[in-house]
């Protein structure tokens, strides 16, 4: 097992290679809203490899491995068979190429509901093995027992309240939440419960934008958002979405670049000049010295 988290800068492939930059902490993070107010919004954006993380790093104040990596990497169709496995192998990857931002590890499904000593286990491993520094997981209340055991013993935790993916099968759907006053009652209540226990923020996830405002306003941690307010504490989108890897993005994406055409272009380039023998020339051949 590699517990290798830093960058080796003599095969790095990235020029310039990134400078080594201090890191954000937890505390640098949670202290970003004082008052109720955070004057500079959180900038999150997911990341699952070591050259994605230096391409978002200087951007970003947090690096989320999401376990989104089952569809956005893996073709899954839910996030549900993502295996600790995968979020350790991908996180270690993440923490390489990142100097700056901090790295948050999303828990996978099925690796901490049972009870609190296993989301210790699986946390203390990811945390271990992929040098970041703090864990996701979703839920509200019902996380509250758990949130509040693994800050005591040293794991940072976020939160995730609202649209929960991990819920899907309860849920019915990724349809956004808070549309009855019990689930508006339940969107705050989670935040509450998730604050209390000692998160050191909170995702808000495909939430109407009055409940996210709510939940901005009432909590003292910094709430991120996704689907839910230009007035949270902060954003994040999985970066893939954003940058138009795909054709169809949840309606909350905003769609900055439209990636997936550039390489089909590209690629189509290639193509081309490999059929009609117009790729390799001279200068990428080696030629026997004269
Ligand atoms: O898994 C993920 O990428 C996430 C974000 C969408 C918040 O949880």
């Amino acid at each position: 097992m590699s517990t290798t988290f830093q960058l080796d800068t003599s095969t790095s492939r990235a020029t310039p290679t990134p400078k080594p930059r201090k890191r954000l902490t937890v505390p640098r993070i949670r202290d970003r809203k004082k008052d109720g107010q955070t004057k500079e919004p959180l900038v999150m954006l997911t990341a699952y490899t070591a050259r994605q993380a230096q391409l978002l790093d200087a951007h970003c104040d947090i690096l989320l491995v999401g376990d989104s990596l089952g569809q956005v990497v893996y073709g899954l169709d839910s996030t549900l068979p993502v295996t600790v496995d995968m979020m350790i192998a991908h996180g270690a990857a993440v923490v390489r190429g990142s100097y700056h931002s901090l790295v948050v590890v999303d828990m996978p499904f099925g690796s901490y509901e049972r009870s609190k000593e296993q989301a210790f286990d699986t946390a203390s491993r990811i945390m271990a093995e992929t040098g970041c520094a703090a864990v996701k997981l979703e839920g509200g209340e019902a996380m509250a027992e758990t949130i509040s055991f693994l800050t005591n013993r040293g794991i940072p935790v976020m939160a995730h309240v609202g649209l929960t993916p991990q819920a899907v099968n309860v849920l019915g759907g990724y349809a956004a939440r808070g549309r009855s006053q019990e689930e508006h009652d339940k969107i705050i209540g989670d935040g509450m419960a998730v604050q209390n226990a000692g998160a050191f923020s909170v995702v808000a996830e495909g939430v109407l934008e009055p409940i996210a405002i709510a939940l901005t306003k009432s909590l003292e941690i910094p709430v991120i958002g996704i689907g839910a307010s230009a007035q949270c504490d902060g954003q994040v989108l999985v970066t893939e979405d954003m940058l138009g890897m795909f054709e169809r993005v949840p309606r909350f994406v905003k769609r900055y670049e439209d990636i997936a055409s550039v390489i089909d272009k590209t690629v189509a380039q290639y193509a081309e000049e490999v059929r009609e023998r117009s790729f390799p020339t001279a200068d990428q051949t080696y030629q026997p010295k004269s």
